[in-house]
């Protein structure tokens, strides 16, 4: 697994796909501190600020077929780490969404990329860990760790916990250490 901080990208979703494309091995992570245009289903726009996780995996599985699978196995992990390490109560909006109190504290955004000579999945997950405030749009149906638990958030310690708890579910089927 190899993990690549950037500052500022314009989305990590976006990057892993050009990194995929120019042979990233798979499980390279893309993580980011701010997106300039954090992207989100149905082309909707992700907040992303400095102080939240963004961060996207490049998978290679041996089927390209289960995008459901991917989202919803993502979604778990966020849910159960968000559960035992923070005590909150999270519920998972089928497939890709992560709520608490009915207000979006995580999404996922999982896109394949299918080419002549190409065929990988990136997994993009954006959590709301230290985000004071939100703006006026969003502040009835977004939260985050942060405003749930008046605590700081460190975000690698985080990540890393997330990372490990996804590659053991999806190593667990098709999802083989592939390069
Ligand atoms: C959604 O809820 O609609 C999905 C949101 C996914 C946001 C994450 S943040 C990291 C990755 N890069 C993106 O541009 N989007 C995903």
């Amino acid at each position: 697994m190899e993990i690549k901080f950037y500052s500022k990208l314009n989305s990590t979703n976006q990057k892993a796909k050009e990194l995929a494309k120019t042979g990233a091995k798979a499980w390279t992570i893309i993580v980011a501190e701010t997106q300039k245009i954090g992207r989100g289903q149905q082309k909707k726009f992700w907040f992303s600020p400095k102080g939240g996780l963004y961060f996207s995996i490049i998978l290679k599985p041996q089927k390209i077929s289960d995008l459901e699978k991917i989202t919803l196995n993502s979604a778990k992990c966020v849910a159960n780490i968000l559960k035992k390490k923070f005590r909150l109560n999270p519920e998972i909006k089928w497939p890709n969404d992560v709520l608490i109190n009915n207000k979006k504290i995580a999404g996922i955004l999982v896109e394949n990329v299918i080419g002549k000579d190409i065929k990988v999945c990136i997994c993009g997950i954006g959590l709301n860990t230290n985000i004071k405030k939100f703006p006026k749009e969003l502040k009835k149906t977004a939260t985050s760790i942060m405003i749930e638990t008046k605590r700081q958030i460190n975000n690698e310690q985080i990540l890393n916990t997330i990372l490990k708890e996804l590659q053991k579910k999806l190593l667990n089927y098709e999802f083989k250490k592939r390069n």
